[in-house]
């Protein structure tokens, strides 16, 4: 890190994807406000996730980051945060039991508000207006009053923010994500399809496994690992004032985090070497990730690594590729190939969504099923090939009932989006299809290792 870093550095860099606020006064005003508010997350925390990611570039752990493409201030509730992680434990539990590692929970969840967008403008029906850029700074409404960027939405996600948090720790130390607890995690519109019937098999074996232990005296009482879970939080950084506006100092080893979530990226439109984003996140010490699409060029990967990770350390950068599933063996093994010759450690990441977003003829923007599972197989290959670990995915998903993406098991058609397409951005997975990647991607894992797919074969 050069040592004219501050948490004000990035202002001097060319920024794009972020707005121009019309009021700077009151742009200031929050800034100050957030700035006094405590910090969402701790940094020992931060700590704590960046040593988990270090097993994972090891190839000892599995990272499982997924959540909303946008939260909404429309779609805060309690059931909502509950069955998006509700699926993320039935995801993760299909991960640890069914592929035997560890894996390391991380949600999109409690502060992924602000979204880059393609273009500056939209046109509907020869209107033209300022495009959404997500509920932390402007509304989705598509009239002039809502599209003005207002500073004062930033304080309303920090609410929400700390709220949601708040739940989820809860429902990871509480008792909820209690092993002994799996058939509860399961959804009434999953229980009766085919994930959910593979599902319920696979929580049978594991509870006599768990009925085993608790006869040999290891119960949920007594050993906190069988009772509890630690789930972390990320998000895109993308609005710098409100990221800096929650970097403090820790007391600790006097370095800067970014305290507004345990893991932060950068995305495939502002990472830049030059950029200001890529100037904030070098020098906060948080675990980060940055989007690495089809144009990331070997030597330029090279080079943000160095800025990004000078140290070298292991858990401290995610390379998430979102490549799409016919570029993905085109452009991903020689990123992979070069990494790997320099001896960079890293953390590889397969984000299926991103390069794989379609126009349906109605208009909606989906994603084929079959697409992102081509390319999760697809990357896992790769990294076969090349004798690297493919370390985790990182999706966009929701635990409601949505018909947002097209196909999976239960066959979503193109007249089918319209029936509960909710998303307040992109196409998510719904939890059926999550689990049923879940299960794919656990296949995928103990193949790599060359071990049979005993206990997911006779769950299915
Ligand atoms: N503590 C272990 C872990 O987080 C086991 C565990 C407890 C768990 N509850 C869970 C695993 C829920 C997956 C899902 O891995
Ligand atoms: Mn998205």
């Amino acid at each position: 890190m050069s040592n004219t870093w501050t948490p004000t550095s990035w202002r001097d860099k060319e920024i794009s994807q972020v707005p121009e606020y019309p009021d700077l006064s009151v742009l200031e005003s929050v800034e100050e406000s957030l700035r006094s508010y405590p910090p969402l997350v701790f940094a020992g925390e931060a700590r704590r996730l960046k040593r988990e990611l270090g097993e994972v570039a090891e190839g000892k752990a599995f990272l499982l980051q997924g959540g909303d493409c946008a939260e909404s201030f429309a779609e805060f509730h309690a059931n909502n945060i509950r069955d998006t992680f509700k699926v993320i434990l039935q995801m993760a539990v299909v991960l640890t039991f069914g592929a035997s590692s560890p894996v390391v929970k991380v949600g999109r969840m409690a502060g992924q508000f602000a979204k880059p967008r393609s273009a500056p403008n939209e046109v509907i029906n020869g209107v033209e207006l300022p495009s959404y850029r997500g509920d932390i700074i402007n509304g989705i409404d598509f009239t002039e009053a809502s599209r003005v960027p207002d500073p004062n939405r930033m304080v309303r996600a920090y609410n929400q923010a700390s709220a949601t948090l708040n739940l989820l720790r809860a429902f990871a130390q509480g008792g909820f994500a209690d092993l002994h607890k799996l058939h509860r995690w399961n959804l009434d519109f999953v229980n009766d399809s085919q994930q959910g019937e593979k599902y319920q098999a696979m929580v049978q074996r594991l509870d006599e496994t768990l009925n085993f232990m608790a006869a040999c005296g290891i119960t949920s009482d007594n050993v906190p690992q069988l009772r509890e879970t630690d789930f972390y939080t990320s998000h895109e950084a993308l609005l710098l004032w409100y990221e800096e506006a929650l970097t403090r100092q820790d007391s600790i080893n006097g370095k800067w985090y970014d305290c507004s979530a345990h893991m932060l990226w950068i995305g495939d439109r502002t990472r830049q070497p030059e950029s200001a984003h890529v100037e904030f996140m070098k020098g906060v010490d948080n675990p980060i990730g940055m989007k690495c699409g089809p144009t990331m060029d070997p030597d330029e990967l090279i080079r943000l690594i160095d800025i990004l990770n000078p140290e070298n350390e292991a858990g401290r950068l995610t390379l998430i590729a979102r490549m799409g599933h016919d570029k993905v063996e085109q452009y991903l093994p020689k990123l992979v190939r070069k990494v790997k010759e320099e001896g960079r450690n890293v953390v590889w990441s397969c984000d299926p969504m991103h390069g794989n977003t379609i126009k349906a003829d109605s208009g909606y923007k989906t994603r084929p099923f079959d697409r992102i599972l081509t390319e999760v197989r697809k990357f896992f290959e790769v990294h076969n090939a090349e004798g690297t670990h493919g370390g985790g995915v990182h999706f966009e998903m929701t635990g409601s009932d949505v018909t947002e993406c097209l196909g999976g098991a239960q066959a979503i058609t193109e007249d089918g989006l319209s029936e509960r397409y909710h998303t307040h951005c992109d196409p998510r997975l719904n939890g059926k299809q999550a689990l049923e990647l879940a299960f794919l991607i656990a296949e995928e894992l103990k193949e790599a290792r060359g071990e049979q797919t005993s206990a997911l074969a006779e769950a299915s």
